[in-house]
């Protein structure tokens, strides 16, 4: 189950920062959160079970899921989170529900209130599994960090899975999840049949970081850059996309998303931008079924403020050779016009003369 000490630390630190609810018996030490998630797909689902999943999902949760043979039944988000109703009319009984609730991946909102309620009243009543995947949780700068979805619940029905990937480093490849009472023995044999446990020279010396300290003050540091990081990317798309590109999502975590006006294809300007060293992951491969919206997913957590500023000028670059040479109809020319006209311009301009992003809503 991993070293007892970095599990007590854990078990320590999710109740007093995260308020969840557990004890260091109920940890399992593991190599990330991927792991976590695969654990959980080979556990909870046998091939044909139906599981819920977020629609735009996380590409890991989706990999492992489809990997255990389960039937992916792609539930959307909108800005409360996942839509519980839409899931239940589509398959009243899922085995298990994978969620993102304090910073959805890759939408970037945060479940609501009565949507938490919800999704625990569903789960307490069909006996599925909820699997919270809160992997970057620490960072929210808007507003007070929301308390996780397993705090809540009061009928065991959730594994909650975090990493050291986002707070520390994603090499370090150490994560856990809390594991109610009734799972820890299937889990605890399932973990022992994969790879026996991380390197325990590893979490050891987390377990002392955390101990002493390190690990809060870490935390504080970080947020305050990575904070930093968000205005000024923000900033940065308003100055030089204003008109064009939209920010989604709240205010938390070490990457945002954009969505691009109607018509315009997120693999091919994603492409482009790699070839001028930006990387801008395409937002439509994160839906299992249509995409309902071409975006891109932004990571500044680790790129210094100075160098957002560079890449938005090298992506507003790319984004105006796309505008001029994308195949287009009649209709689409004139949106294209108006769009691209708020490149380069400040957001007020780009604003009165109004964009196709406004013109088109996605
Ligand atoms: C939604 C989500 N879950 C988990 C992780 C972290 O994965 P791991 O802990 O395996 O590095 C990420 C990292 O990008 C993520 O975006």
């Amino acid at each position: 189950m991993g070293l007892e000490s970095l599990r007590e630390a854990v078990a320590e630190y999710l109740r007093t920062a995260r308020g969840v609810s557990c004890e260091a018996e109920q940890i399992l030490i593991v190599s990330g959160s991927q792991q976590a998630l695969d654990l959980c797909a080979r556990v909870l689902a046998d091939p044909g079970s139906p599981v819920w999943i977020e629609d735009p999902a996380y590409f890991g949760a989706r990999n492992v899921l489809n990997m255990a043979e389960a039937r992916l039944i792609p539930v959307p988000v909108d800005a409360e989170g996942l839509n519980v109703s839409a899931g239940i009319a589509s398959c009243p009984r899922p085995r298990a529900i994978f969620v993102t609730p304090s910073h959805q991946f890759p939408l970037g909102v945060t479940m609501s209130a009565s949507r938490r309620l919800q999704l625990l009243d569903h789960a307490r009543r069909t006996g599925a599994w909820v699997v919270e995947d809160d992997y970057d949780s620490e960072y929210r700068y808007g507003n007070m960090p929301i308390a996780a979805l397993q705090g809540l619940d009061r009928d065991s029905r959730v594994l909650y899975v975090g990493t050291f990937t986002k707070i520390l480093f994603p090499a370090i490849r150490l994560g856990y999840i809390v594991l109610p009472e009734d799972l820890i023995s299937p889990f605890f044999e399932a973990r022992r049949a994969a790879d026996t446990c991380p390197p325990l020279f590893l979490q050891s010396v987390l377990a002392e970081f955390i101990r002493e300290g390190h690990f809060a003050r870490h935390i504080r540091r970080t947020r305050v850059i990575c904070r930093e990081r968000r205005t000024a990317l923000v900033e940065a798309l308003e100055r030089e996309l204003g008109g064009v590109l939209e920010v989604l999502g709240d205010s938390a975590g070490m990457y945002l998303s954009v969505a691009l006006p109607a018509g315009w294809r997120d693999r091919e300007i994603s492409h482009r931008s790699a070839a001028h060293g930006v990387w801008a992951a395409p937002l439509s491969d994160s839906y299992l079924g249509p995409a309902r919206r071409n975006g891109l997913i932004l990571g500044y957590g680790g790129t210094p403020a100075e160098q957002l500023g560079v890449a938005v000028s090298k992506l507003r670059d790319v984004l105006r050779d796309y505008a001029r040479d994308r195949p287009r109809g009649p209709s689409h020319a004139a949106a294209t016009r108006r769009s691209t006209a708020g490149a380069g311009q400040s957001p007020t301009t780009a604003r009165r003369r109004g964009s196709a992003r406004r013109a088109e809503p996605l």
